[in-house]
Formats: structure tokens, C-alpha cells, sequence
């Protein structure tokens, strides 16, 4: 299999059926020049980091309506942003959000920096963030790996070393298949198919975009994977 083949039908599959989220900017806006709000994007992430998409989106709309941009943020009182953080958890993860809109304000301007290694220097934002934001923001083809991504590439290679093990190997496979076209949303349709199609139990293997390309499907234990050490 052409590596590339994957990615294009992952991102045919994204066209159609991306998942409606509020701080994405959808495949058809995306491809009508409309251009993701670096502030939206690295907000959501940062929320996400540890809370589904479910618990998020009214913290999302409740942070996006009172501090609409990242100079708004960034002159918010500490207090206030902790008592709106409340229910989310990970309180360190609120600190580093005002530590990081105010460190962009001051160091750069107001404009979160575009590449992946600058936004690594930024409080909160660790090597997932960094690919994440770098791709969805800014088009960087910086390879995003989380339990989603590890799960699906051990499913498409039939990958059996477990988990943590295996973790190099199923980066590798992410790295070698993340396109320098539409690479945000390709990432984010990893995402999506971990979420919706690609699931830890039952995967839903006849509806997939990537039945075809998928070994672990082939073999019959799609299901199965990744192996896990016992803890
Ligand atoms: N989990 C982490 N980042 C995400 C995103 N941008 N969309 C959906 N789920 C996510």
C-alpha cells in the first residue's frame, strides 16, 4: 500500500462525515480558505488534554463567550479563570493556561508562535499539544500520537508487541503516514475514526474507510488490538 493512499482515504471519509465540534473549522470551510483561530484551537487542546469532547463543549462556549481572544485571556483576573475552570479538574492545567496567554501577549506579540518547537516553549504545552496545534492551526505536518492514533495504526500494521512497548513502533507507523497535504485534518480525522468507527471495543469494521488497508481487520482480531502488558 502507497503510504499516501491512506491518508486520502481517511481525509475522503473526513469530508463526509468530520464530526461537527465547535472549535474546528469544518472540511468545506477549511477548503473554502476559511483558516482555524490559533486561539480556539490551542484553548480546545488544552482542555481536551485530560476531559472527553463531551465535557469540554460548554467550557469551550462559556471560555470563547468572556475572553473571546487570547489578549482578553490574558487580562482575565487569576481568580476568575480558575472559578470557570471548576468541574474540568487538573487545575495546573488552568494556571498554565493563563501562564501561557500571558506569556503570548508579552513575548510574541499577541500571535501564538506556528511551529511546533516554538509552541513547545509555551507553559502547558507539551509534545501532543505542540503537534496538534502546529497541524490544526498552522498546516505543519507534525505527527499527533495519542491513545486514538497508537490504537489505529496497530489495527492497520496487525502490530502484536504490547503496549507501552510498542509505543516507538506505532509512532514510527503515525509518522510515515501523515500527509504534508491537509495535515490538520488528517489529524483530525484519526481522531474522529479513533472516536467514532475505530473504537477499543467493537470496532465497527464494515463502515470503515479503511477496511480495505486495515491488516488487524484482514486477520480477523481488529478487536484484540493493541495487546496490552498486564499492569
Ligand atoms: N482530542 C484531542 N484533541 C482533539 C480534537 N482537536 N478534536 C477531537 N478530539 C480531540
Amino acid at each position: 500500500m502507497r503510504d499516501t493512499l491512506l491518508s486520502e482515504h481517511l481525509l475522503a471519509w473526513y469530508d463526509r462525515h468530520a464530526r461537527d465540534l465547535p472549535w474546528r473549522v469544518g472540511p468545506a470551510d477549511r477548503a473554502a480558505g476559511i483558516r482555524p483561530d490559533p486561539y480556539r484551537v490551542w484553548l480546545s487542546e488544552i482542555m481536551l488534554q485530560q476531559t472527553t469532547v463531551a465535557a469540554v463543549r460548554s467550557y469551550f462556549h462559556a471560555f470563547t463567550t468572556r475572553w473571546p481572544n487570547v489578549a482578553a485571556l490574558a487580562a482575565a483576573e487569576d481568580a476568575d479563570v480558575m472559578a470557570a475552570w471548576a468541574g474540568l479538574g487538573y487545575y495546573a492545567r488552568a494556571r498554565n493556561l493563563l501562564k501561557c496567554a500571558r506569556q503570548v501577549v508579552t513575548e510574541h506579540g499577541g500571535r501564538f508562535p506556528e511551529t511546533r518547537e516554538a509552541l513547545l516553549t509555551l507553559p502547558g504545552i507539551g509534545p501532543y499539544t505542540a503537534s496538534a496545534i502546529a497541524a490544526i492551526a498552522f498546516d505543519e505536518p507534525a505527527t499527533v500520537v495519542d491513545g486514538n492514533v497508537e490504537r489505529v495504526m496497530a489495527r492497520l500494521h496487525d502490530v502484536q508487541t504490547p503496549l507501552p512497548t510498542a509505543k516507538k513502533e506505532l509512532t514510527a507507523l503515525a509518522e510515515r503516514h501523515t500527509p504534508n497535504e491537509r495535515p490538520g485534518d488528517y489529524a483530525q480525522a484519526v481522531m474522529d475514526l479513533g472516536a467514532t468507527i475505530c473504537t477499543p471495543k467493537s470496532p465497527a469494521c464494515g463502515i470503515c474507510p479503511l477496511r480495505e488497508d486495515c491488516d488487524a481487520r484482514r486477520a480477523g482480531h481488529a478487536a484484540e488490538l493493541p495487546r496490552k502488558l498486564p499492569k
